[in-house]
């Protein structure tokens, strides 16, 4: 066995294929590179602090005013400045028990209290994470679909959830692989928003856009609600470059479309074939499959299993399931490898 199985995340040294990250195993946008070499001349000058460019582009996208929209260096940041600048001590957040970790981390390190709703068979239940707020729940983070289960609620559900919380508790809702979405049933948040000024919607540039390592990320929301993240965000953070590859990246709809399709293509794929071996796997609505076993033993063995194949994939540990394996859909040789290893 290789000593690599003490790694969680992915070791960039060695060769592993990238199945950990959830990132788009096609790469960026070409837009976005030549974008990059175009304006490199850029890199000596501060950014703008306002985003105007990006900012209007996003707005005029979702059909929504410019004040609007928060730009931020990855949607995890917005995420940071909301939790560190709107929740006090006697205050707390809501957060679903397997999710995305970033909530629960950030809670830790601003020593805010949170609030774990359970899940309803692996999904984000909404009548159970009602059930937990009062008037001291500031911020309640539901990420649609759910990183790391790919589990969707719908727009009714989110409707009447919405309709019943207290107006004071913002609720945010993490679109974060939004354009991955099949089901009609998906939330139109955006809609919503003229109704509800208590709702944020952040979206990122990490995933489809495969623009991860410039960290680039935004929020839609109320002018309130925006206005109070400008004021609190740490200024100059979102670099040039990163601005530049999302301008460019925004409306090239074939290096969409492609990601779109190929996901779809091969999450149908890997589905298929991890049921047919037997597997315990998730329908997924996003660029991810969650493999859920009876012991962390099993777990242990099938990662082990992918990573003595090269194949780095996620334990969800962190998460808030140590019986639970996420892979990242990767391209068709990625997805053909985890098949072909985990038929021995
Ligand atoms: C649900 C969810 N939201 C946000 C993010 C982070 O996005 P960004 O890279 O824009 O900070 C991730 C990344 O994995 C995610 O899974």
């Amino acid at each position: 066995m290789s000593n690599k199985t003490k790694y969680d995340t992915v070791n960039y040294t060695d060769k592993l294929i990238r199945l950990a990250q959830n990132e788009n195993p096609y790469g960026a946008s070409p837009k976005a590179a030549t974008a990059i070499l175009e304006n490199i001349n850029l890199i000596s000058i501060y950014p703008d602090i306002k985003q105007l460019k990006l900012r209007q582009l996003l707005a005029d996208k979702a059909n929504v005013n410019i004040d609007n929209i928060v730009v931020g260096a990855g949607s995890v940041s917005i995420i940071e400045t909301m939790i560190k600048t709107f929740v006090s001590k006697d205050e707390h957040i809501v957060i679903p028990k397997i999710s995305f970790t970033a909530y629960k981390v950030l809670a830790e390190i601003y020593g805010v209290h949170f609030r774990i709703a359970e899940m309803n068979n692996y999904r984000t239940d909404l009548s159970i994470i009602s059930k937990l707020c009062d008037e001291k729940t500031k911020l309640v983070f539901l990420a649609n679909p759910n990183n790391p289960t790919g589990t969707i609620f719908h727009h009714d559900e989110l409707k009447q959830f919405i309709e019943k919380i207290n107006p004071n508790t913002i609720v945010v809702i993490d679109e974060a692989y939004v354009e991955y979405i099949s089901d009609s049933s998906f939330p139109n948040s955006i809609a919503l928003l003229n109704k509800y000024p208590n709702l944020i919607v952040l979206r990122s540039f990490s995933k489809i856009y495969g623009l991860a390592g410039l960290r680039i990320g935004y929020g839609i929301a109320h002018q309130t609600i925006i206005n109070k993240i400008e004021n609190q965000r740490t200024p100059f953070t979102i670099n040039v470059l990163a601005t530049v590859a999302a301008i460019a990246s925004l409306n090239d709809n074939d290096f969409i479309t492609y990601s779109i399709k190929n996901n779809k293509k091969q999450r149908d794929y890997l589905y298929a074939g991890l049921k047919n071996l037997g597997f315990n796997v998730l329908p997924s609505q996003s660029n991810f499959l969650y493999l859920y076993f009876y012991t962390k033993l099993e777990r242990d063995v099938i990662y082990d299993q992918l990573i003595d194949a090269g194949l780095q994939t996620r334990k969800m540990e962190p998460f808030g399931d140590e019986k639970a394996l996420r892979i990242s859909i990767g391209d068709e040789n990625a997805n053909q490898k985890i098949i072909t290893c985990l038929s021995h």
